[in-house]
């Protein structure tokens, strides 16, 4: 199982836009790495939609999408045209690729399969609802497993990119319930004379222990 911050495995798999090798498909890219338990699910069909909409959001943002969910490719292209008309998606292409996966081979190489689901015809475990950021050195930088019956927050993937992508960029940190634009906080690595030097508006939040670690400047923008 892979663990954040360690190199995200690389693989050929199959998908509905053909075979895919990981690693040289993202390219120079981030990515998110998304799984389902099953084809023509109920709450997968609703993931699968929202994220196909946020798909500028993605670009914008230098990500590729890729999901996985445990059928084959015949299978997805045949859901593919339930979660096209549930998400009124209207380009002929569906944006993605969704690697097949029934045999687990993923799911058990990501350390994603949920033992509390099993598929009542073959009696194997299902993919959890997993998320994987990677980033463009292919390392993985969030992973987050939700229960079978709860739908993930992509907006919260989309904010995580972000924060990702400015602390890359900046040494600063993200706050509680941050949003792009929001103040951060400064690094704690940062010494407080470095950060005099850096920016001239920094609010040092007084503490009853007296130290001075929460340093809250404007969100850095690019020149
Ligand atoms: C769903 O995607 O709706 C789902 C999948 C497996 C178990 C429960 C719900």
């Amino acid at each position: 199982m892979v663990l954040l911050g360690e190199i995200f495995p690389d693989f050929m798999a199959d998908t509905q836009l053909g075979t895919i090798k990981l690693h040289e498909w993202l390219g120079d890219s981030w990515g998110i790495l998304f799984s389902h338990p099953n084809d023509f699910t109920p709450v997968c069909t609703t993931e699968l939609a929202r994220v196909a909409k946020l798909m500028p959001e993605f670009r914008r943002l230098g990500v590729k999408v890729i999901a996985l969910s445990c059928n084959s490719v015949e299978s997805h292209r045949k859901w593919i045209k339930d979660i096209k008309s549930y998400g009124e998606l209207t380009d002929e292409e569906f944006p993605y690729p969704i690697i097949e996966d029934q045999t687990r081979k993923f799911s058990t190489l990501l350390g994603m399969l949920d033992p509390a689901e099993v598929d009542s015809q073959t009696g194997l475990a299902m993919s959890a609802r997993a998320v994987f950021i990677i980033d463009p050195n292919k390392k993985m930088r969030l992973s987050i497993l939700y229960p079978a019956t709860t739908g993930r927050n992509f907006d919260e993937i989309i904010r995580v990119i972000e924060s990702l992508q400015l602390t890359e960029k900046y040494k600063v940190a993200t706050p509680v319930d941050w949003k792009k634009g929001d103040d951060v906080m400064i690094d704690p690595s940062v010494s407080d004379s470095e950060a005099k030097a850096s920016y001239n508006d920094i609010k040092t939040v007084m503490l009853p222990s007296g130290k001075t670690y929460l340093r809250i400047v404007p969100q850095p923008i690019d020149a």
